[in-house]
């Protein structure tokens, strides 16, 4: 991260000289002053008093790798961030890294999407600023058969950044975050994969953060947390705390370590033991969600009393 901006962060609301900041970076104070400049043309609010030295009033609201990079307390997720203004499809780009073997925990941020992707070929709405759109490439040496519950694990580590932070958000299998009925957070994952092994993963998620509004085509299906809770969240901070949740989680899953992550996924399903109507493909079938297994699937009863396992699909409760 950028010293001078890791040192005006840090110092937040308080003044800092130019003479030691010159002298802790080891340049000249006219090289500190257009330093300081150049940050404030990124949107960084800097007062200047001859007397005092800087201040750094507020920090904007963007996922700059440097800002997000001064929350984060991970080890491996986002280590690397790759940010845009605005981009395609963020899953898009995770894909061509991935594909030149960049490092695990890589991830690409973008403060817009003009294509972003849903599952089952819909679109993402990514209105510029509002919400955290963001792919994680993930590259677990387990068999496909691990993916599922890996994908249900994700959403348990954003559910979870969402309740420190008071919210109260349950799952919608297979990992929709749902707040007072309707949807924040959507996931989508893809990957890479032969037989027997994964190649890489890329989880994206699309979290609806300070929306004041949601159009009206899906306003009675999607929400954003600022509209559940009234309260405006700074996205750096929260995107640091999403990673740090799901790196916990996937360390442990990695070491074949979930089964007590399943059952808090369990706890907090917004499905289970509704009547569902599963879609997968042209399949399509109702009953009532029983259960989650291990595996990440969701049990469903029929009405004659039948089970089947769900692995793939969307639900309508
Ligand atoms: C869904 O619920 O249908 C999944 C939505 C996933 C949206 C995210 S936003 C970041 C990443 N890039 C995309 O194009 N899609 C995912």
């Amino acid at each position: 991260m950028d010293k001078l901006l890791e040192i005006l962060m840090e110092k937040r609301g308080k003044y800092i000289s130019g003479e030691e900041l010159s002298s802790i970076l080891g340049i000249t104070r006219t090289a500190v002053w257009k330093r300081i400049n150049a940050l404030r043309e990124r949107g960084f609010d800097i007062k200047a008093e001859t007397k005092n030295g800087y201040m750094l009033q507020q920090a904007p609201d963007l996922l700059l790798p440097d800002l997000v990079g001064f929350y984060l307390k991970t080890d491996v997720l986002g280590r690397e961030i790759v940010y845009y203004d605005s981009i395609g499809s963020t899953n898009e780009v995770a894909k061509g890294l991935a594909i030149g073997n960049c490092d695990e925990g890589t991830i690409v941020v973008a403060e817009e999407q003009v294509s972003g992707r849903g599952r089952i070929s819909r679109g993402w709405y990514s209105p510029k600023f509002e919400g955290i759109y963001c792919s994680i490439i993930l590259k677990p040496s387990v068999p496909i058969s691990e993916i599922p519950k890996l994908t249900q694990l994700i959403g348990l580590g954003i559910a979870r950044a969402l309740q420190k932070r008071g919210i109260n958000p349950l799952i919608k299998w297979p990992n929709d975050i749902v707040v007072n009925g309707k949807k924040v957070c959507g996931i989508l994952t893809e990957m890479a994969a032969e037989m027997d092994a994964v190649h890489y993963v890329i989880t994206g998620f699309g979290l609806n953060v300070n929306n004041r509004r949601i159009p009206g085509e899906i306003s009675s299906i999607a929400t954003s947390l600022y509209l559940e809770s009234g309260e405006e969240f700074y996205r750096p901070e929260l995107l640091a705390s999403i990673l740090k949740e799901i790196e916990i989680i996937y360390t442990a899953y990695k070491g074949g370590d979930y089964n007590g992550f399943i059952s808090e996924v369990k706890s907090m399903s917004a499905t289970i033991g509704r009547k569902v109507r599963v879609i997968n493909g042209r399949m399509e079938y109702t009953g009532t969600a029983v259960d989650i297994l291990p595996s990440g699937a969701l049990l469903i009863e029929h009405d004659d009393g039948e089970l089947t396992e769900a692995q793939a699909g969307d639900v309508s409760v």
